[in-house]
């Protein structure tokens, strides 16, 4: 039995992309919005450090281009990075509109904190280390109180509806066994990331990699999906923690924190002259290289005498493992944090799918290249999730979804129907990817990996479940760090070590076939 739902507008995903899209696409027609889990349920929801965007006078639009430009190691598109950046000072006003208070004075000057590879603090944030969960707070209040959006938790988008080569819809299953058909004009994908397909991550438990799926198999193009940043400071508690391992904010360092060595010694510097606030990618790979070497590395806070109150929830996350940051030093370790490729879409989110609209982390517009700067994440978000809003609304309707077939699940495939990958399935895929795909890769690891993930897909029956979609992303992301023999960015091949003129290019994957060079 499906249950057949006709609408203007389809947002499939919950965080900053997905909620603040919601909104502004209400203002035109009815929305649905979409999530597997809890309303909230996302990456973003998780962002601690903050959003960046020119503020300071001794900043400049120009500045924060050059530090994304730098930091995304030739893959990033310019004209895409000036046109985000460049509207990161309107996005902070809007946001304010909308009710967001941003930390800071009493006249209403924000504190700007401090990242990596920026070379201005520029970081504004909420509630000192809460700036996902202060964002979504008052996007949530809007979207829930408007009388266009309906939504729809625990609802598993497992395939998207192709009508003569366009997206006109989405097939689903809510609350586990009931089959939705939704008919839309548009339908954005705001699913965000995959770190879960690594055995250590920050990411939400939801992070598993649907979107970039849903569209690949829809017949879109994935670029870059090599590129998966690793967070250099994940904390490495020795309790054992939920699905994700709690972040120690890049913000942290950039109070003044150093990365030192069990004997309490500074390593940055010889790393990077930019010592622990040089880019991710370097200072994750820095970090990798000490443990190797048999070293335990740390993160000393002591130095910040407001650490309390300055970074709320990473204080109480260690005190609750019997660390006190204030006097005590913190237990780090890199862990998957943030995927740079996805979906490929032009500066206004459309895929190569008509009617099919990516934005936010599952998307690959241009702007993080080989490696995100920090904090560029949620700005990324607001930006496409106004500029998809003049495309969506300029489409025509689609007929109404009741004229369809019904679902291609037959009644046993919905009884077995996996919603969220099983527990064997998902270690599969994650001890796979972290013993193989890391943060230092190999032609002989990939090649293993790749040979691991292949069977296991084999062996899993053909419907598009959570099973399924996790294994395929998991291949998606090899086979691209298979094919790109460099190393640029986030993507460290210890068998081709360095930047190759060959490889000033995108990857891309269409329809299980990678585009060699
Ligand atoms: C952090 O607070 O370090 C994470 C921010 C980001 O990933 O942009």
């Amino acid at each position: 039995m499906v249950t057949h739902i006709d609408t203007d507008f389809i947002i499939v995903g919950t965080g900053i992309a997905g909620l603040m899209s919601s909104l502004r696409a209400a203002e035109y027609g009815r929305v649905i919005l979409v999530t597997n889990g809890e309303l909230q349920a996302s990456n973003s929801m998780l962002a601690q450090g903050g959003i960046a965007a020119v503020q300071g006078d001794d900043d400049h639009v120009l500045l924060h281009i050059q530090d994304t430009l730098q930091t995304g190691q030739g893959l990033s598109e310019r004209d895409i990075v000036q046109m985000i950046v460049s509207m990161a000072p309107d996005v902070i006003t809007q946001l304010r509109r909308l009710g967001v208070v941003f930390d800071g004075d009493a006249t209403g000057h924000p504190h700007l904190g401090m990242e990596g590879a920026h070379s201005r603090q520029r970081i504004l944030h909420i509630g000192g280390d809460q700036t996902g969960k202060g964002i979504l707070k008052e996007l949530t209040k809007h979207v829930q109180s408007h009388p266009n959006i309906e939504i729809y938790p625990h609802t598993y988008v497992y395939d998207l509806q192709i009508s003569c080569g366009e997206c006109t819809g989405i097939w689903a299953i809510h609350d586990d066994h009931h089959i939705l058909h939704m008919n839309a004009r548009a339908i954005v994908l705001a699913t965000g990331g995959l770190g879960q397909l690594f055995s250590y991550t920050t990411n939400h438990s939801l992070a598993l990699g649907d979107g970039y799926v849903l569209a690949q198999r829809a017949g879109a193009t994935l670029r870059d999906m090599e590129f998966i940043q690793f967070h250099p400071t994940g904390f490495r508690s020795h309790r054992k923690t939920d699905k994700n391992v709690p972040l120690i904010s890049e913000a942290v360092r950039g109070e003044g924190a150093l990365l030192v060595d069990e004997h309490e010694t500074p390593f940055m510097h010889r790393y990077h002259q930019h010592k622990d606030l040089a880019a991710r990618d370097i200072v994750a790979r820095a970090i990798y290289s000490e443990m190797q070497a048999g070293r335990d590395i740390f993160l000393d806070a002591r130095n910040i005498p407001d650490f309390a109150q300055r970074f709320p929830t990473i204080f109480h996350t260690c005190m609750d493992s019997g660390i006190n940051p204030q006097m005590q030093l913190m237990p780090v370790v890199p862990v998957a944090h943030y995927a740079m490729g996805g979906v490929q879409t032009d500066s206004y989110g459309h895929t190569s799918i008509l009617r099919l609209f990516a934005i936010g982390e599952v998307a690959s517009v241009g702007l993080h290249g080989a490696n995100r700067l920090a904090s560029n994440s949620l700005l990324e978000g607001l930006v496409m999730a106004e500029r998809v809003i003049s495309q969506m609304v300029a489409l025509p309707p689609v007929p109404p979804s009741s004229t369809l077939s019904d679902s291609l699940l037959s009644s046993s495939e919905l009884n077995n129907f996996m919603t969220h990958p099983s527990d064997h399935v998902l270690e599969k895929v994650q001890q796979t990817m972290w013993g193989h795909v890391g943060i230092v890769r190999d032609q002989e690891h990939l090649s293993f990996a790749l040979k691991e993930l292949s069977n296991e897909l084999i062996k899993l029956p053909k419907v598009p479940d959570a099973n399924r979609t996790v294994v395929t992303a998991a291949i998606y992301v090899t086979r691209a760090a298979l094919w790109r023999k460099e190393s640029r960015g986030a993507h460290f091949r210890s068998d081709f070590p360095f930047k190759s003129t060959l490889f000033e290019k995108h990857s891309t994957q269409v329809k299980e076939t990678q585009h060699e060079p």
